[in-house]
């Protein structure tokens, strides 16, 4: 009998055949075949980078999450294994959702997911009970521990809701024993959700665990539910990463419903608390959410998110073969009690030969400069008023007659905004974004890197960050630069075709 497991596999080889490689991202993880959300289990093992995503490889739309798996040594060329993790257990049997990994001191790689299980209540409703369960493995092969669940409904403290518990972050205390940062949502006697908190659990043996502390509970500001936690030390400071449902916009923050926010603040080991200081999205463009890190050998931080939204999915065509996709692994800092992001460094190894233009003049028009076109690059840009501060400079890209992209920059309002109206999508959804930025007088330096169906710029220092998808054909291959006003523009250009 072909289980689950040994079927999604199959089934994966099979149709990725179908996929060529030139209709892929070319340095940024797709699934395999069908649907990709969350990255799970980021983690280095075994000499490599594993990463897992959410995954359902029979349709382009998400259905029953099995966990699928790439490995990678610089972090952006990605190899796919087979899917890890499919849901055939009586716990998980409506899904395996996302989770974290670790490496256990005899070698193993353990992961913790969420297993989803749908069952009827008196009132005929169905609901998804959500336990936390362990499955061990050697890099390519992962079992599940006999004993799932590990921690279930009945280690939840009053109110929290059996039905919303999930995403659980663990990794080893400097002691040995293990801990478990887990979302949840709260539930009145009555029924109603009162809104997100995390939970944090011990355990000496990652079989049985105890409730230790409510890390953070959702002041009522941060939108509803939260999901996917990670908690690291940074800089200084501890930065707890949260993916919001439901958000409120506040000023220039929280625009996208489901948003990755960062709260920075202190995190007591001792009593398990965090106190928040700062609060600040972590993505201001139009397609990020539930982030994971990780922490390299060499001592950074790597963020990787999914590089989507629940809200903007909108796909191109029913039928086709992959969807979803990640954003580039971004190393973090906090500066100025903010959380800053650039794109690895590993980056650099992938970039061709220099095009190179200083302090071109753009007046009231487009300009556009020999050899600076594709769909696979990296840029730097920088941007200086010439005589009076221009209204408005953009670059534009993924540009032919019928199709543009662009970020454009309005130094008066201090706005950089990225607009995708006419990238090509027919769907009503989301098409621009705007942050706020800082700059000296109409100068501004950003970083626009490009791969095929995705744009992420990154301001200055890496004080924003703006994601992208696109769906632009391939063959919209322009880029240029826009200014009404006069602006000079200098450019370094990188090709990243791989
Ligand atoms: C976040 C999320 C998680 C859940 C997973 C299901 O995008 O809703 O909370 O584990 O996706 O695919």
């Amino acid at each position: 009998m072909t289980t689950p497991l040994e079927r999604a596999r199959r089934y994966e080889a099979e149709r990725e055949r179908s996929i060529s490689e030139a209709e892929r991202p070319a340095f940024h993880l797709s699934p395999r075949v069908g649907w990709m959300n969350d990255p799970n289990g980021f983690s280095y093992y075994g000499g490599q980078y594993h990463l897992f995503y959410q995954y359902h490889p029979y349709d382009s739309h998400w259905g029953p999450m099995h966990w699928g798996h790439a490995v990678s040594r610089d972090l952006l060329r990605w190899e796919y294994l087979p899917a890890a993790l499919a849901p055939d257990a009586p716990y998980d049997r409506d899904g395996c959702f996302s989770g974290t990994a670790v490496t256990l001191p005899d070698g193993r790689h353990a992961l913790m997911y969420t297993g989803v299980a749908e069952e009827t209540g008196l009132d005929g409703r169905k609901r998804h009970l959500q336990t936390q369960n362990l499955a061990f493995g050697d890099g390519v092969n992962y079992v599940k521990y006999e004993k799932n669940p590990v921690i279930t409904g009945k280690d939840l403290p009053a109110e929290g809701s059996p039905y919303d518990f999930r995403d659980p972050k663990i990794w080893m205390a400097p002691d040995g024993s293990y801990r478990a940062l887990i979302a949840n949502d709260r539930l009145s006697a009555r029924g109603e959700r009162l809104g997100g908190q995390l939970l944090l659990y011990r355990s000496d043996d990652l079989a049985r665990w105890q409730l230790l502390s409510c890390p953070a509970q959702n002041p009522g500001r941060l939108g509803r539910m939260w999901e996917c936690p990670d908690l690291f030390a940074l800089d200084g400071w501890h930065a707890l990463l949260l993916s919001a449902q439901d958000m409120l916009p506040e000023g220039f923050e929280y625009h996208n419903d489901n948003g990755a926010l960062c709260l920075i603040g202190r995190f007591d080991a001792a009593t398990g608390r965090f106190e928040a200081l700062r609060d600040q999205a972590v993505d201001y463009g139009i397609d990020f959410y539930a982030p994971q890190t990780l922490a390299t050998e060499d001592g950074r931080r790597i963020m990787i998110g999914w590089m989507q939204n629940w809200d903007t999915c909108g796909l191109p065509q029913d039928d086709a073969p992959w969807f979803g996709q990640m954003t580039l692994p971004r190393e973090l800092s906090i500066r100025d009690g903010r959380l800053c992001q650039r794109p690895i460094r590993e980056l650099e190894a992938l970039r061709g030969s220099e095009i190179r233009f200083d302090r071109v003049a753009v007046e009231n028009g487009e300009v556009s400069l020999p050899g600076v076109e594709g769909r696979a690059a990296d840029m730097e840009i920088e941007i200086e008023p010439e005589g009076e501060i221009f209204t408005r400079f953009a670059v534009v890209f993924a540009q032919d007659a019928a199709y543009r992209t662009s970020i454009g920059f309005r130094p008066r309002e201090s706005i950089l905004k990225i607009d995708r109206k006419f990238s090509g999508s027919r769907r009503a959804i989301i098409h621009q974004r705007r942050a706020e930025v800082r700059h000296d007088g109409g100068r501004l330096r950003l970083r626009l890197i490009l791969d095929r169906y995705s744009a992420e710029t990154f301001v200055g220092d890496g004080e924003k960050a703006l994601s992208a998808t696109l769906h632009t054909t391939l063959s919209a291959q322009g880029i240029r630069f826009f200014c009404d006003g006069r602006a000079r523009v200098s450019v370094r250009f990188w090709k990243l075709d791989l």
